[in-house]
C-alpha cells in the first residue's frame, strides 16, 4: 500500500498536489503506517475468531481499485448505470433543494458518477467545494486532480481516512451534502450500518444533508450476476484482499486455493460473498507472528452487499436523527437514492 504523504499524522496532515495547475488540498488522516496498523488489528482479528470476517476496505488497495472500476463497467454490474440514471434526472432538484455549498463524497474511488451530482452543483454557481474520502489513496488523488481541473476555482479538499473513523475530521462551515453512493451502504452488517449512520448524524449541523445511493431488492438471479460476473473480474476482486494481506503483513496464504463463493441469504437480503478454502492450508502471517490453518471448506467472510427496502430505510433513518425528503429510483426500479435531511437533536 503506497502512502503518499509520509509526514501523514492520524491527527491529518495538509499538503497539495497540483498536477493540473489547479491545487488540490489533501488531509491525511491515515497514520503512514496505517496498512501496519488498523490492518494488523483486522486481520488478526480475522484469523483468530470464528466466523472469520474480513471489513471490506482492505479489498481496496491500488489494483482492487482498478479491478472494481472494472467492475463497474461490465453489463451484470446494473447499480452503477442505475445510479448515473437517477443522478442525471435528479442532481439539478438535489441541488435546488439542499442549497448545499460543500459537497462531501464518503467512499469516493473514481468520483466518476459524482460529476453529474457536481455538474448540476456547478451551474448553479453555489458549489464552493467538493470533499471527496477514500481509504485508496492513489485513487483518491487522481480523481480530485481530474475534478478540480473539471471546475476550475472550485476548493477540492480530499480526504485520505477510513469513513467509520474519521467523519468528526471532516472540514464544516456552510451547507454540506454528503453523498455516499455506489451501494456501499450495503456493505455494513446491520450493527456496523447504525454505527455509522449514527456518527454521520453527530458530524452533521441541523438542516445538513445526507444523500444515499442503495441497491434495492430485486429478483435474485439479476442480484447474483452482478456478483459472478462471466469476465470473472469480481472473482479477482475478492481474492485480491489474499494478496494484499500477504503483501502489507508478509503471509504466505495460497490465493489458489481459495475459491469465490458468492451466495443470496434470503432471510438478510444480502449478497454473501465469501472465500472458500479448497485444500487445508497451513500459512504464516510473520508481521503478525501468527499462524494461520484452515480446514478444507472452511470459510472466510469477506464481504456482503445488503440490498434494501426503502421504506425500511427510512425509518432507520429517522430514528437515527434524519428526516426523509426525497427518495428516487431509476426506470428499472433496481436502485433508490434517498436525501435525508438532519433534523434537530
Ligand atoms: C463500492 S466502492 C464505491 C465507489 C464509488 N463511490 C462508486 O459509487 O462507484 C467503495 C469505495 O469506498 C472505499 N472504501 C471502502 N471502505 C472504506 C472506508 N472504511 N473508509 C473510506 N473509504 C472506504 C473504497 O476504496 C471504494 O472506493
Amino acid at each position: 500500500m503506497t502512502n503518499h504523504h509520509a509526514d501523514a499524522t492520524d491527527a491529518g496532515a495538509a499538503s497539495s498536489s497540483s498536477a493540473t495547475g489547479t491545487t488540490v488540498t489533501v488531509d491525511a488522516h491515515l497514520p503512514s503506517d496505517w496498512a501496519r496498523g488498523a490492518m494488523r488489528e483486522d486481520i488478526h482479528r480475522a484469523f483468530t475468531r470464528r466466523p472469520m470476517i474480513l471489513p471490506p476496505k482492505w479489498l481496496y488497495d491500488d489494483r482492487g481499485s482498478e479491478i472494481f472500476d472494472g467492475i463497474t463497467r461490465l453489463p451484470e454490474y446494473y447499480p452503477t448505470e442505475a445510479e448515473r440514471e437517477i443522478l442525471a434526472g435528479h442532481a439539478a432538484e438535489i441541488a435546488a433543494v439542499t442549497g448545499a455549498t460543500t459537497v462531501v463524497e464518503l467512499g469516493s474511488g473514481t468520483s466518476d458518477k459524482t460529476r453529474t451530482l457536481l455538474d448540476a452543483f456547478w451551474s448553479t454557481g453555489q458549489l464552493e467545494r467538493f470533499v471527496p474520502l477514500d481509504v485508496s489513496e492513489a485513487t483518491l488523488l487522481a480523481a480530485a486532480d481530474m475534478l478540480a481541473a473539471r471546475y476550475e476555482g472550485l476548493e477540492v479538499r480530499a480526504v485520505v481516512g477510513d469513513f467509520t473513523r474519521h467523519l468528526q475530521q471532516l472540514p464544516r462551515g456552510g451547507t454540506r451534502l454528503v453523498a455516499f453512493l455506489g451501494g456501499t451502504l450495503g456493505n455494513f452488517y446491520e450493527e456496523e450500518r447504525r454505527a455509522f449512520l449514527g456518527a454521520m448524524a453527530d458530524s452533521l449541523e441541523e438542516g445538513e444533508w445526507l444523500l444515499l445511493g442503495v441497491d434495492r431488492v430485486k429478483e435474485v438471479g439479476r442480484i447474483l450476476d452482478a456478483y459472478n460476473d462471466s469476465a470473472g473480474l469480481t472473482d479477482d476482486f475478492i481474492k485480491n484482499v489474499i494478496t494484499v494481506l500477504n503483501r502489507e503483513l508478509d503471509g504466505d496464504l495460497p490465493v489458489q486455493d481459495f475459491d469465490y463463493i458468492p451466495f443470496w441469504d434470503a432471510k438478510q437480503e444480502r449478497v454473501d460473498m465469501r472465500l472458500r478454502a479448497t485444500a487445508p492450508i497451513q500459512s504464516r502471517i510473520a508481521a503478525l507472528d501468527l499462524d494461520v490453518a484452515l480446514d478444507l471448506g472452511e470459510e472466510l467472510r469477506v464481504e456482503i452487499s445488503n440490498k434494501f427496502r426503502i421504506d425500511q430505510l427510512d425509518a432507520e433513518l429517522a430514528s437515527l436523527g434524519f428526516e426523509l425528503a426525497h427518495s428516487w429510483t431509476d426506470a428499472n426500479e433496481d436502485f433508490g437514492m434517498v436525501l435525508a435531511r438532519r433534523t434537530a437533536d
